[in-house]
C-alpha cells in the first residue's frame, strides 16, 4: 500500500469516508483513524499497529451531538467534565450504544469518547462527518508519535494516508476516566491532571488495578511506550557513574556532566513531557543502549510522565 502523506483535512478525510485508515495529528499525540461505524476499516487499524484485538479504541467526536451517536447515556458526573475539559486532552469512558461495532472496543459495553483541540484535528473530524475511533498511530508497543515523521516510521506503506502537522503540543496521551459507573475512576494519566479532575468530580477514584487486571482498562495491561534501549530511572541528584556510558543517554531537568552519548536538558515537566517520546526514538536511530531517565514530582503532568516512564522501564 502506498501511504499518501498530505496537509489538506478535506483530501485525508475522503479517504476516511472511504473506508481507509488515516494517522491525524492532535494535541496529545498522532493517532490512526477510521470510522467507527466500518467495522471492516476498524479491523485495519488493528491490523496495521499489530493491537491486540483486546484492546478497545476511542472515538474522537467533532461536536457535542456526536458523542449521543455513540452512547446511551451521560451522567451528570460526565456532562460536568465534557462542559468543563472538551475539546482537550480527555476521554471520557460511557456506555456505549448498539450502533457502535463490537470491534472498535473490544467487545465492551462502553466505549472512550473524546474531542480534540487541535485545529487541523478538527477541521479533518468535522470533514469526515462521522466519529473516527483513533488509537495512537504507533506500532503496539512503541512510544506514541509526536511527529508525522514517527508516524512514517513506523506504518510507512501500512495505512492510506498520513494528514501532516506540526510536532504535538502536549506529547502524552489523553487522560481516561471511566464514567460508566459511580464513582468515576481515573484509568491513565494525562496532561489534564488528577487534582484538575477533582476539582470538577470530588469524589474521582483512581485505578489501582494491577497489570495482570483486564477488566477495567485492558489497555493497561499491555506494554507501552517502549523503545528499544533500556530505561533506567535516577534520582535527580544521584550519581551516574562506574558503567560506560559511551552508549547511553539523559533526560531531564536536572543538568548531568558526564559522558553520555545523548543528553535533552528540559527546563520544565511540560517541556519534558513533550520532548518524551520524541527523544526515546531519536535514542533507537541512535543504538543507544540505556536511557537514564530523571524522576520528577508527580503533580500536575509530572504524574501522567512518571506513569510512562514506568511502563517503559517494565521488561
Ligand atoms: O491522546 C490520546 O488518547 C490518543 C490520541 C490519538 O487521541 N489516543 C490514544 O489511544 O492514546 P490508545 O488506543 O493508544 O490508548 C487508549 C487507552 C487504552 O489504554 C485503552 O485501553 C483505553 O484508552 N480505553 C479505550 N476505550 C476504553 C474503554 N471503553 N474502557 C476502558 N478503557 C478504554
Ligand atoms: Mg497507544
Amino acid at each position: 500500500m502506498k501511504t499518501l502523506v498530505t496537509g489538506s483535512p478535506a483530501e485525508a478525510a475522503e479517504l476516511i469516508k472511504k473506508g481507509g485508515i488515516v494517522a491525524f495529528p492532535t494535541e496529545t499525540v498522532y493517532g490512526l483513524g477510521a470510522n467507527v461505524f466500518d467495522a471492516d476499516a476498524v479491523a485495519k487499524i488493528f491490523a496495521a499497529k499489530l493491537r491486540p484485538a483486546d484492546n478497545p479504541l476511542i472515538a474522537h467526536v467533532a461536536n457535542l451531538a456526536q458523542i449521543a451517536e455513540l452512547t446511551v447515556e451521560i451522567p451528570q458526573i460526565a456532562q460536568k467534565l465534557i462542559d468543563q475539559f472538551f475539546p482537550g486532552p480527555l476521554t471520557v469512558v460511557l456506555k456505549r450504544s448498539d450502533a457502535v461495532p463490537p470491534i472498535a472496543t473490544a467487545g465492551l459495553d462502553t466505549i472512550g469518547v473524546r474531542m480534540p483541540r487541535h485545529t487541523l484535528a478538527r477541521e479533518f473530524l468535522a470533514a469526515c462527518g462521522t466519529p473516527v475511533v483513533a488509537p495512537s498511530a504507533n506500532i503496539s508497543g512503541r512510544p506514541s508519535p509526536t511527529t508525522w515523521q514517527a508516524v512514517i516510521e513506523d506504518l510507512d506503506g501500512r495505512i492510506d494516508c498520513i494528514l501532516q502537522g506540526e510536532a504535538t503540543e502536549i506529547g502524552l496521551e489523553s487522560t481516561v476516566v471511566d464514567c460508566s459507573a459511580q464513582p468515576p475512576v481515573l484509568l491513565r494519566q494525562g496532561s489534564v491532571s488528577i487534582e484538575e479532575l477533582r476539582r470538577a468530580a470530588p469524589e474521582m477514584a483512581v485505578y489501582q488495578g494491577s497489570h495482570g487486571d483486564a477488566v477495567r482498562s485492558p489497555g493497561l495491561k499491555h506494554k507501552h511506550y517502549s523503545p528499544r534501549a533500556e530505561i533506567r530511572l535516577v534520582d535527580p541528584w544521584a550519581a551516574i557513574s562506574g558503567s560506560d556510558l559511551e552508549n547511553t543517554a539523559y533526560i531531564g531537568l536536572t543538568l548531568r556532566e558526564s559522558e553520555f552519548a545523548k543528553v535533552r536538558i528540559c527546563s520544565s515537566a511540560e517541556e519534558y513531557s513533550h520532548e518524551l517520546f520524541e527523544f526515546f526514538r531519536e535514542c533507537d536511530r541512535l543504538k543507544i543502549a540505556a536511557i537514564y531517565c530523571e524522576r520528577i514530582a508527580e503533580t500536575g503532568i509530572g504524574a501522567a510522565l512518571m506513569d510512562r516512564l514506568r511502563r517503559a522501564a517494565e521488561r
